[in-house]
């Protein structure tokens, strides 16, 4: 708790006479009216400016507004709705300055209506879907009175032991660009300052996914050029698409962490990438310095995150502990301090909250009668992006889609399972308005065909799994164990397939498999539902997985029993109404993956678009002396960018305008798809490129460009991709951006494997 000294009621006059006076610039100048405010701040003003908190047991509301009233608090992280923030910004208002505070949260993929998680959203691949999240979670965000959201989060994940893999878009720079531009853009709206906008915050910058081993909050050690290649790009792309900050990693990065890292945020972000906006600390990062080993004590700590571009810290005391006296010693500057005031003062601006504190707060009058009801919701965009974000992994024998007939076994544990549906981070949705697999099962065979239930299973048989799960970060216990023996539910299970024509399983992982700090040493589906599934095929019944997980699982087992199995990540408040849409054909399955899912946790780390090497191993030609693990199939169980659909889809040969490209000219790739099956439907045509020769090794493949499109039964399109110099470039050994001449192989193909391939040379 920080212990400052109150300022006088006398001097809250002074300030706002001087805040008043004819001298004050017009607001219209946001340099010159941050300037002349911080002219008016005192020290602890200023570092109070710097301080994000949350509302606790230790920070209840009443001293909250007497710390925001004193000057002492710029923002929080989880109070939202109009009743709730309003007192806080009326106590700014008191404040000697009367600076606004600004309210945040995370809001990943939607605040009242819950979209799938992050990684469902990247398997839509169609950013219209992902600007519909990104708009939805900004107009609802805003009407409960947030300013800001900690999102996008654009972390590659390449390992998925880590459990935030779940909050990510995939292992590709690529698509995660792409989704993270279109993300802030559309969270963003017009303008930050628009009421019904919301500031993007990028995070975590920089390199979270890649900690080492995937185990949470570990250290990640890595090559600049795989660093500026691969891991930064999204992170830049998201801030040139105008986000307005960025949130900082927990960890460190070749033995630096990054809340005290001045290369990271000062020579990259500030300097070489031009970012003008606010760095916000992760929860209690700066105080982490101590045990990261680089800060003797607080003061320490405090130090070496202002001096490294630590604007404003989250949930930290050591700001307002540590920096009046660092100021006076003179190890921190005047001028660094007024440095990272400046940039808070910057978002509060550029969130249009000096012209209006009120902007998403609004009038009473104007508050809502239940900020939790149904109408807050917006049903049919979150069924039509859950629908998008599915992943036929597998349909033997067209088992699906299924008949609204006969008789339906539903079982598994997540199969009437509320609160999975919403995935991890689910901001402010609410269990109850989820709709279960059982409930769209129920709603979409009403009167058609009939539809047992069974549970089957529990989540998991160890108890110590289960114990974990539940005290993990959550209000309540979300594992609500069967307390029957798991041969009781089983049985139970056994009879209701046996008593009807197709089974459909729901399994995986609970929400919290797939969260933060929630990394597992194995990615398979535990003992008690894969014992569930066994007795199931024993049945000889058809059976039809629907999983749900926050992660790529090794599946190679379930794969052999399942006569389809439909990947559904955590699908949101419409999940299960999705869900029915596709196993009964209402909508033809589209998604494709945004990330490889391994065979066996061993294989890992795993990803398409890893560098040549001297000794590949090659697939059909055996063989020892190649890269490879001679215990199981090398290569992916489903590579990314897979995904199947009712109908069939044909490439044409791919044609090359050009063999030669010259600098500043593009190049036509033209290929014609066509739909040959009896459903229309929508597949991603995803173009690659490879260079074959550089001064460093390549990538075998790297995603350039990519189309989705809808085609009706038997419909052809000619697609065409014009591929120019920009497309080539990459990071060399020096950092530079250079496309080096020589030849690349264009690949072209609806999974990021089965692709057919052309050349030409770059002149
Ligand atoms: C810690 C998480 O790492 C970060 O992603 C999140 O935004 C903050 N907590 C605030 O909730």
């Amino acid at each position: 708790m920080i212990k400052l000294p109150l300022l006088g009621l006398a001097m809250g006059l002074v300030s706002h006479v001087a805040l008043a006076a004819p001298s004050a610039p017009p607001l219209e100048d946001k340099a010159a009216f941050i300037d002349h405010l911080i002219g008016q701040m005192s020290v602890e003003e200023k570092i109070g400016q710097l301080r994000l908190i949350s509302i606790s047991p230790e920070m209840p509301r009443e001293k909250i507004r007497e710390e925001i009233a004193a000057g002492r608090i710029g923002g929080t992280f989880n109070s939202r709705t109009a009743p709730e923030n309003r007192p806080m910004q009326d106590a700014a208002l008191r404040s000697r300055l009367k600076i606004p505070m600004f309210f945040a949260y995370d809001t990943l993929h939607g605040e009242r209506t819950i979209f799938p998680i992050s990684l469902g959203l990247a398997a839509t691949w169609d950013m219209d879907a992902i600007a519909k999240v990104g708009r939805t979670s900004a107009i609802e965000a805003s009407a409960d009175a947030l300013d800001m959201t900690f999102a996008p989060m654009v972390d590659i994940a390449r390992d998925p032991r880590w459990g935030r893999t779940s909050e990510g878009f995939g292992e590709d720079t690529y698509l995660t660009s792409k989704i993270g531009q279109t993300l802030v853009r559309a969270l963003q709206g017009k303008s930050p300052a628009e009421p019904d906008s919301i500031m993007a915050i990028v995070k975590h910058f920089a390199l979270y996914g890649a900690v080492e081993g995937g185990r949470d909050y570990n250290t990640v050690d890595m090559s600049l050029p795989k660093m500026y290649n691969d891991y930064l790009p999204p992170y830049r792309a998201s801030l040139d698409a105008g986000a307005g900050g960025v949130m900082v990693a927990l960890n460190s990065i070749n033995g630096v962490p990054a809340t005290a890292d001045t290369w990271l945020m000062n020579d990259l972000l500030r300097k070489q990438w031009g970012f003008k906006g606010v760095t916000i600390s992760d929860h209690g990062a700066i105080q982490e310095l101590i045990r990261h080993g680089v800060a003797r004590d607080g003061r320490e700590a405090a130090k070496l995150a202002i001096k490294a571009g630590i604007d404003m810290s989250m949930n930290d005391t050591l700001y307002g502990q540590e920096l009046p006296g660092l100021l006076k010693s003179g190890e921190v500057t005047q001028a660094e301090l007024d440095q990272a005031v400046r940039e808070v003062l910057g978002a509060k601006y550029d969130m249009g909250l000096f012209k209006d504190p009120y902007v998403r707060i609004g009038k009473p009058d104007t508050d809502l009668k239940d900020y939790y009801g149904e109408d807050r919701l917006h049903r049919e965009a979150a069924r039509d992006v859950a629908r998008r974000s599915l992943v036929l992994l597998e349909n033997r024998d067209q088992t699906l889609p299924l008949k609204k007939a006969g008789t339906i076994a539903l079982v598994g544990p997540l199969a009437d399972a509320p609160i999975d549906m919403m995935g991890s981070w689910a901001a402010d949705g609410r269990p109850e308005h989820s709709v279960t697999v059982r409930e769209g099962l129920r709603r979409a065979t009403e009167g058609k065909a009939k539809l047992v239930y069974a549970r089957g299973s529990n989540i998991s048989g160890d108890k110590a799994i289960v114990d974990y799960l539940n005290f993990l970060n959550f209000a309540a216990p979300e594992i609500v164990d069967d307390p029957r023996p798991a041969a009781v539910l089983i049985d139970e299970a056994v009879k209701a397939a046996r008593q009807s024509d197709v089974v459909v399983a729901v399994v995986g992982e609970s929400r919290g498999m797939s969260h933060e700090s929630s990394s597992r040493t194995t990615l398979e589906i535990p003992a008690v539902q894969r014992e569930l599934i066994k007795a199931l095929k024993a049945t000889g019944k058809p059976l039809v997985l629907v999983l749900m997980n926050g992660r790529p699982l090794s599946i190679a087992w379930e794969r052999e029993q399942a006569d389809a199995i439909l990947e559904t990540w955590f699908s949101g408040t419409e999940g299960g109404n999705a869900i029915a849409d596709v196993l009964f054909g209402d909508y033809n399955p589209s998604g494709k993956l945004a990330i490889t899912f391994p065979r066996s946790v061993g294989q890992i780390p795993m990803y398409y678009n890893h560098l040549s090497i001297g000794r590949p191993y090659t697939p059909g030609k055996p063989g020892n002396y190649t890269s490879q693990y001679f215990e199981e199939p090398n290569g992916p169980l489903y590579p990314f960018g897979y995904g199947l659909s009712y109908s069939q889809f044909e490439l044409s040969d791919l044609a090359l305008s050009k063999t030669a490209l010259k600098r500043g000219d593009t190049l036509q790739a033209e290929v014609t798809v066509k739909n040959t099956g009896t459903f229309d439907g929508e597949t991603v045509v995803q173009l690659y490129v490879q260079d074959v020769s550089a001064s460093m090794s390549r990538p075998v493949k790297e995603l350039k460009h990519f189309q989705k499109v809808l085609l009706k039964a038997g419909e052809a399109r000619t697609l065409t991709f014009a591929i120019s110099e920009d497309d080539l470039k990459f990071y060399n050994g020096q950092l530079q951006h250079v496309a080096e001449p020589g030849q690349f192989n264009v690949q072209v193909g609806l999974d990021s494997q089965a692709v057919q391939q052309q050349s030409f040379e770059l002149l």
